[in-house]
């Protein structure tokens, strides 16, 4: 059995309410930190965790905390990006709604740390009901003490916000997800300045992903070092994998970083095996952003080595033959699946959501989404796998932020990894049209 920290009492009935996640040592980490720990001592803990951010890059979350500007007279926000707009992730939604005052409690504790008086939970808008489960549950915390001015007469002041999302997956981008607080329309920002040094208002801002922010509790609870000696080297602790497709069972399964990819998909404690008996053909691993790998690669490396559920292992071998963890975001397609047409319902995906700002995105998803709609629809030419190939060139590395990076990986890890079901597909619907 896989130890949990986030997913311990998920399935505890009323664990929704105040009373029931207080009474299974809910808000311990927040009583710890501010009644026995300095902000500094916080921060020294995540550093030692070596907790990276479960968004989707895996930045260091305490370096990124240590990076946090700290003017005089000047206000500190943290932000939680709950937005989760990704295809194949649905992991903080779960966690929201299951056990909302475990994000609350990670919040208030990081808040300590940050020096931030002021917090905002920036949710999906269509997660509509869960913005409901935790505007109730701040309110909770508010009548409990939690929340408000001088908390446990420490003299620490906190409030907390939600605020429904602008109904785009860009405004995840953390930048773009700041100009929708603002209330603007959401296009990400030029970076520097980064939002630790001018981030919401112009003020130093944390933008850490739900995850990573709930991560602190146990943290703060058990100690950074006893969370470091959970999983495997650089990827310390505990991830929540979103799991989906052609699986036994699907659902949102919390992980030692570090279990080998074929036991997650094998097992009964998680995947359940690939269903109907089926062969497994390919694993987009961490959302539908990352790049896709066939059953031999994801089960070992180029080498021959196990292919381990972490960040390392997934990333072994580059893009040549690795992939990412993401944002956990496991997609499992089975030998009957087609990679092309998955790519293409991807790639409808990212041209529309591309905001436009940067033409090699606006104009290169919209390319991409063409061609490959020419070849699922029975008109492709082999020259269109090189165009496709090209487009994905230009693109990546050619935009303010990463969404064009993440629809152009996409369509050269399927080139690469699976030309010959492009051409199957051209020559097969070649043969109708002669
Ligand atoms: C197009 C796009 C969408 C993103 N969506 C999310 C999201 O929904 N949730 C999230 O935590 N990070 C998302 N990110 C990553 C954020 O920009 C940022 O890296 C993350 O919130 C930082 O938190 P972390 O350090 O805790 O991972 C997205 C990035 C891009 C480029």
């Amino acid at each position: 059995m896989s130890k949990k920290l986030l997913l311990k009492h998920d399935h505890e009935p009323g664990i929704q309410t105040y009373e029931v996640y207080r009474k299974h040592g809910g808000y311990a980490s927040v009583e710890k930190a501010l009644r026995t720990m300095t902000p500094e001592a916080v921060v020294e803990e995540v550093k030692k965790s070596g907790l990276r951010g479960r968004g989707g890059a895996g930045f260091p979350t305490g370096m990124k905390w240590s990076f946090l500007a700290k003017p005089e007279g000047v206000p500190r926000y943290l932000v939680c990006n709950a937005d989760e707009s990704e295809p194949g992730t649905f992991k903080d939604r779960y966690l929201m709604s299951r056990i909302p005052h475990f994000l609350i409690e990670g919040m208030i504790t990081s808040s300590f740390a940050l020096g931030a008086k002021t917090s905002y939970i920036y949710v999906r808008g269509e997660y509509y009901y869960v913005i409901a489960i935790l505007e109730k549950a701040i309110k909770e915390a508010y009548a409990a003490g939690w929340l408000g001015k001088n908390i446990l007469g420490t003299g620490f002041d906190h409030d907390m916000y939600v605020q429904p999302g602008g109904g785009a997956y860009i405004c995840g981008e953390e930048t773009a997800l700041l100009e929708s607080l603002e209330g603007k329309r959401g296009n990400p920002r030029i970076k520097p300045p980064f939002p630790a040094v001018k981030g919401l208002w112009g003020c130093p801002t944390v933008v850490n992903n739900v995850e990573t922010i709930a991560a602190v509790v146990p943290i703060v609870n058990d100690g950074g070092e006893a969370y470091a000696a959970i999983g495997i080297g650089k990827s310390t602790g505990t991830k929540l994998i979103s799991a989906s497709g052609h699986i036994n069972k699907p659902g949102v399964y919390e992980i030692e970083l570090g279990l080998p990819v074929e036991e997650f998909i094998n097992s009964e404690e998680y995947c359940g095996g690939v269903w109907k008996g089926r062969k497994l053909k390919a694993v987009v691993a961490g959302g539908s952003s990352v790049p896709v790998l066939p059953a031999d690669l994801i089960m070992k490396t180029a080498a021959g080595e196990p292919r381990l559920m972490s960040y390392e292992s997934l990333a072994d071998g580059g893009f040549a033959s690795g992939t990412m963890l993401g944002s956990g975001g496991f997609i499992v397609m089975d030998e009957t699946a087609s990679v092309v047409k998955n790519l293409w319902t991807f790639a409808r995906f990212y041209h529309h959501e591309s905001c436009g700002q940067c033409s090699p995105c606006r104009e290169g998803t919209g390319w991409m989404e063409k061609v490959l709609h020419k070849i699922v629809h029975g008109h492709g030419e082999m020259k269109d796998i090189d165009l496709l190939w090209d487009l994905q060139r230009k693109i990546e590395g050619n935009t303010i932020c990463p969404l064009g990076d993440a629809a152009a990986w996409p369509v050269a890890s399927a080139i690469r990894h699976f030309r010959s079901e492009f051409e199957e597909m051209i020559n097969s619907h070649a043969v109708e049209h002669a």
